[in-house]
C-alpha cells in the first residue's frame, strides 16, 4: 500500500479561506447558476466530509437558506447531513443527486437499458478515470492508502469488466489493459455533458481521504442504480401479469439480466483493501446499506415480507418501504398466484414465468451469498455500521425465501 501525504502535509493551504470568500460573494447575489461549486467541492475532497471546518458549514447553511428547491438545495442538504445529524446511507451515497427512476412510467425496454447503461458508464467510468489519474500521479484527490500499482491496474480491469455489457450496448470500447482503459475514457469523455460532469462531481462526497472510498461509493451507487431499475421492472411485471397471456415475461427477463450484470460489481469490490475500508469506516457510523430502500423495495415487490422480518431492524431502517408492504402493496408472488388461480395463463406461459421467477430467486440468493462472503472477509466479527451484530445478521437473512408461490416445474 502506498501513501501520498495529504494536502496539509504537502504544505498547501486548505482552500477554506477561498471557499468562505466565494460563498460570501455568492450570498450577495444568490443566483443558483452562479453557485461556487468548484471551491466547495475542492474543499470537501481536501479534508473529507467528516472534517469540513465549521466556518464552511455555517456558510453552506446560510447558502441553503437562500436556495430554492432544485439541484443546489439537494446538494447542500447532502453536504450538510453530518452537521444536521441526518447523515445516513442515502445521504452518504448522495442518492438524491443521481436521478434514479422511481416508477419508470412508460419507458420501453430499450429506453430502460439506455438510461441504466448511461448511468453505469458515468459512475464506473468515473472510478476508472480516478484510478488512472492516481496511477499517473496526476493529482487525484484522496491521497491516503493508495493501492499498489499492480492492484490498481487489476481494479481498472475489473471495472472495465463490470461495465462491458453496458459499453457494448452503447457501441463503445472497453478493451483490457491500461491502454484499453485510456481509450475507454476518451470515448466516455467525448459523450459527457456539462450537466453529467456536474452531477458526477456533486455526488461524490467521501467522509475522509482514503483512496479506496472513491470506488466504494461509486459501487454502492451502481448497485442502487441496478436495484432501482429492477424495482421498475418488477412493478411493471406485476401490472402486466393479469393482462395478456405471458405479457410480463419480457419485464422479468430484463430484471434478471440486470441482476446478472450487477454481480460483476462484486469482483471489483473485492479489490478494496481491508485496512483502507476500516480506516474510512471510522467515519461512516450510522450509514449502512441496511437503509437501502432500493434493495428492500425489490425484496418487498417479490413477496410480502414475513411479519417477523417486517418488525425487525431490516425494515425499521426503511420506514417508507415498510409502510407500503404493511398496506398490502401488490407483489409478484400474489400477482402470479392470482393469474394461475384464475386460469389466465396457458401452461407454456405459466411455466416460462415460473422459470424466470426461479432464476430471479436464485440470482438474488446468490447476491446475498456474495455479499455475506464479502462482509465475512471485510468485517470478521465486527458489528455493522447499521447497528446489527454484522455477519451473523447477514447469515440469518441470506436464506429468506424470495418468493413463496412457485409451481413445480
Ligand atoms: C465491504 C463491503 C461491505 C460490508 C463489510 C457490508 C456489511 C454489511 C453488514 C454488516 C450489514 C448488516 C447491517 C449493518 O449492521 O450494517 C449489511 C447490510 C446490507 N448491505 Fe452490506 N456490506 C458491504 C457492501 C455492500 C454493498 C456494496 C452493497 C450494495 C448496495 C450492500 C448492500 C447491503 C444491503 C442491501 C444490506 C441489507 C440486507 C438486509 O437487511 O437484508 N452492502 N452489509
Amino acid at each position: 500500500m502506498r501513501s501520498e501525504p495529504p494536502r496539509d502535509m504537502q504544505q498547501e493551504p486548505l482552500p477554506a479561506a477561498d471557499c468562505v470568500q466565494a460563498l460570501e460573494a455568492w450570498s450577495r447575489d444568490p443566483e443558483e447558476a452562479g453557485f461556487p461549486y468548484a471551491p466547495v467541492l475542492e474543499l470537501y475532497l481536501s479534508c473529507g466530509k467528516h472534517f469540513v471546518p465549521p466556518e464552511i458549514l455555517v456558510q453552506l447553511d446560510k447558502a441553503r437558506s437562500l436556495s430554492r428547491q432544485g439541484q443546489l438545495r439537494v446538494f447542500l442538504d447532502i453536504a450538510l447531513d453530518k452537521r444536521d445529524r441526518r447523515y445516513d446511507y442515502s445521504s452518504y451515497c448522495a442518492l438524491a443527486l443521481l436521478d434514479l427512476p422511481d416508477d419508470g412510467g412508460d419507458l420501453d425496454p430499450g429506453e430502460i437499458d439506455t438510461r441504466r447503461d448511461r448511468m453505469l458508464v458515468d459512475l464506473l467510468g468515473d472510478v476508472i478515470r480516478f484510478e488512472v489519474q492516481a496511477l499517473d500521479g496526476a493529482g487525484a484527490p484522496l491521497p491516503q492508502m493508495r493501492p499498489e500499482p499492480v492492484e490498481a491496474e487489476k481494479r481498472v480491469q475489473r471495472a472495465l469488466a463490470a461495465l462491458r455489457p453496458s459499453v457494448e450496448r452503447m457501441d463503445g470500447t472497453a478493451e483490457t489493459g491500461l491502454d484499453g482503459a485510456r481509450r475507454f475514457l476518451a470515448w466516455r469523455d467525448a459523450a459527457l455533458t456539462t450537466q453529467t460532469r456536474l452531477r458526477m462531481a456533486l455526488s461524490l462526497q467521501p467522509v475522509h481521504l482514503v483512496h479506496d472510498e472513491y470506488m466504494f461509493l461509486r459501487i454502492l451507487q451502481s448497485f442502487e442504480v441496478n436495484f432501482a431499475w429492477i424495482a421498475v421492472l418488477l412493478r411493471r411485471a406485476i401490472r402486466e401479469l393479469p393482462e395478456e397471456n405471458g405479457a410480463a415475461l419480457p419485464s422479468l427477463r430484463q430484471a434478471n439480466a440486470i441482476l446478472r450484470e450487477a454481480a460483476r460489481l462484486f469482483p471489483l469490490l473485492g479489490t478494496m483493501q481491508i485496512a483502507a475500508f476500516h480506516d474510512f469506516r471510522r467515519f461512516t457510523e450510522g450509514a449502512s446499506a441496511i437503509q437501502s430502500a432500493g434493495y428492500k423495495r425489490v425484496e418487498a415487490l417479490c413477496r410480502r415480507p414475513d411479519p417477523e422480518r417486517l418488525d425487525s431492524a431490516a425494515y425499521a431502517a426503511v420506514p417508507e418501504v415498510r409502510v407500503r408492504a404493511e398496506d398490502g402493496q401488490e407483489t409478484l408472488d400474489d400477482a402470479f398466484a392470482a393469474a394461475c388461480r384464475h386460469g389466465r395463463l396457458a401452461a407454456p406461459e405459466r411455466d416460462a414465468l415460473a422459470q424466470e421467477m426461479r432464476i430471479f430467486s436464485k440470482q438474488l440468493l446468490r447476491w446475498r451469498q456474495a455479499h455475506y462472503q464479502l462482509a465475512k472477509r471485510f468485517l470478521g466479527t465486527r458489528g455493522g455500521t447499521g447497528y446489527t451484530e454484522g455477519v451473523p445478521y447477514l447469515d440469518a437473512v441470506r436464506s429468506v425465501p424470495v418468493f413463496r408461490e412457485l409451481p413445480d416445474r
